[in-house]
C-alpha cells in the first residue's frame, strides 16, 4: 500500500511516498530559508511559503517515487502540534486530495511522526520501547507499550532541548536554527572547558533548560571579545555537553525504572553527533540497544508522517475529513 505523507507544521514543506510503512520511495523536503534573516520562524510568512510550495513539492514527491496519484491508496498529513497557519495548508491540501481521489485520509500527530521514524527504519526494534523525543518544540521521555499506546515519563518544564541549542547558537552568532552549526563547531572544542549547570538534581524524568540557557548568556556577556573568538568551539562543546549529560542521565534512569532495554531517540536534536554517541555508549554498556533515525529523518519530514499514518490506519482505519489543525495537540 502506497501512502502519501504531507508535513507542514513549521518551516519545512515536505511530501513523501512510503510503501507499507517501511520503504521510502521519495521524501522531498523544502526548508524555508526566508526565516534566517529574522532569527526565528514568522508564522504568517511560513504559511505563505507553504501555499507556494505545497503543489510543486507534492508533484516532485510523486515523480521521484516514479508513481502517479492513482497509485496512492492512503493520504496522511500532520494535524498538530505546530503553527496553526502552516498546519492548515498541508492538512487542507491533503484532505482535498483524499476527497477528490476517494482514498482514505489519516491525520497524524507530529510527535508520533518523529517516534515513527525509528519504527520505519529499524525492523528489529521492539514494539515495547522507550523513546526520547527531542525537537525544537518538545523534550519528552515516553514509554511506548506498542504503537499508539504511550505512557509519559517526563517532559521539559520550560525550554525544549532544540530551543536551548537555537538560543545559545543565536547568542554565539551561529545563525538560526543553529543546532546543527553548534554541533559542528563543538566537534572541534573541549567539552570540559567550562562546567555549565545541569538540572539533574531531582530523582525524576523532568527536564529544564532555561537555567542552562541563562548561565551561558551570562557567561558570554562577561567574556572579553578576544576570549570569545579564541574559545568559541570550547564554549559550544561545554554547553552541548551539559545538554547531552542531562538527556543521557534521564534516559538511563528511565531504562532502569522500567526495565525496558530498547531505546530510541528522535526529533531534530537526535541528529546531534555527541548525543548519538553518548547515548549509544551508555545504553549499550547497560545491555540495551539504542536506535536513532538517519539524519534526514531526524528533522521534520513527510516520510515519518506517512509511516505514522499507515500504522494508525492499520490499527484504527481511516480518519475523518473534518479533522482540524490542533496547534497544541498532545501525544500523551
Ligand atoms: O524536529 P525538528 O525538525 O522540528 C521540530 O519539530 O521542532 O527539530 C528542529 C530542532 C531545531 O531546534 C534545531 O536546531 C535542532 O532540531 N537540531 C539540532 C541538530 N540538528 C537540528 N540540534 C543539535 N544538534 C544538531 N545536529
Ligand atoms: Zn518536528
Amino acid at each position: 500500500m502506497l501512502t502519501l505523507g504531507i508535513e507542514t507544521s513549521c518551516d519545512e514543506t515536505s511530501a513523501a511516498v512510503v510503501r507499507a510503512g517501511r520503504d521510502i520511495l521519495s521524501n522531498v523536503i523544502l526548508s524555508q530559508a526566508v526565516h534566517t534573516r529574522f532569527g526565528g520562524v514568522i508564522p504568517e510568512v511560513a504559511s505563505r511559503e507553504h501555499v507556494k510550495a505545497i503543489v510543486p513539492i507534492y508533484q516532485q514527491a510523486l515523480e521521484e517515487a516514479g508513481v502517479t496519484i492513482t497509485d496512492i491508496k492512503l493520504v496522511a498529513a500532520t494535524m498538530g502540534p505546530g503553527l496553526v497557519g502552516p498546519l492548515l495548508v498541508g492538512l487542507s491540501f491533503a484532505k482535498g486530495l483524499a476527497y477528490a481521489r476517494n482514498v482514505p485520509f489519516v491525520p497524524v500527530n507530529h510527535l508520533e511522526g518523529h517516534l515513527a521514524a525509528n519504527v520505519l527504519e529499524h525492523q528489529d526494534l521492539d514494539k515495547h520501547h522507550l523513546t526520547l523525543i527531542v525537537s525544537g518544540g518538545h523534550t519528552m521521555l515516553v514509554e511506548v507499550k506498542s504503537f499508539g499506546e504511550y505512557l509519559l515519563l517526563g517532559r521539559t518544564r520550560d525550554d525544549a532541548a532544540g530551543e536551548a541549542f537555537d538560543k545559545v547558537a543565536k547568542l554565539m552568532g551561529l545563525g538560526y536554527p543553529g543546532g546543527a552549526a553548534l554541533d559542528k563547531l563543538a566537534s572541534t572544542g573541549n567539552p570540559r572547558y567550562f562546567r555549565f549547570p545541569r538540572a539533574v538534581m531531582k530523582d525524576d524524568f523532568q527536564f529544564s533548560y532555561s537555567g542552562l540557557k541563562t548561565a551561558v548568556a551570562l557567561y558570554l556577556k562577561k567574556l572579553d571579545p578576544n576570549e570569545l573568538a579564541e574559545r568559541k568551539a570550547d564554549i559550544a562543546a561545554s554547553f552541548q555537553e551539559a545538554v547531552v549529560d542531562v538527556l543521557t542521565v534521564k534516559t538511563l534512569r528511565a531504562m532502569e525504572a522500567t526495565g525496558v532495554r530498547h531505546v530510541t531517540v528522535s526529533g531534530g536534536v537526535a541528529a546531534n553527533s555527541r548525543l548519538r554517541l553518548r547515548l549509544r555508549e551508555e545504553v549499550e554498556a547497560r545491555g540495551g540497544r539504542l536506535y536513532y533515525p538517519s539524519l534526514a529523518l531526524c528533522t521534520d519530514n513527510a516520510a515519518m508522517i506517512a509511516a505514522a499514518g499507515f500504522y494508525n490506519f492499520e490499527k484504527h482505519g481511516p480518519g475523518e475529513l473534518i479533522a482540524n489543525a490542533i496547534p497544541n495537540l498532545k501525544l500523551v
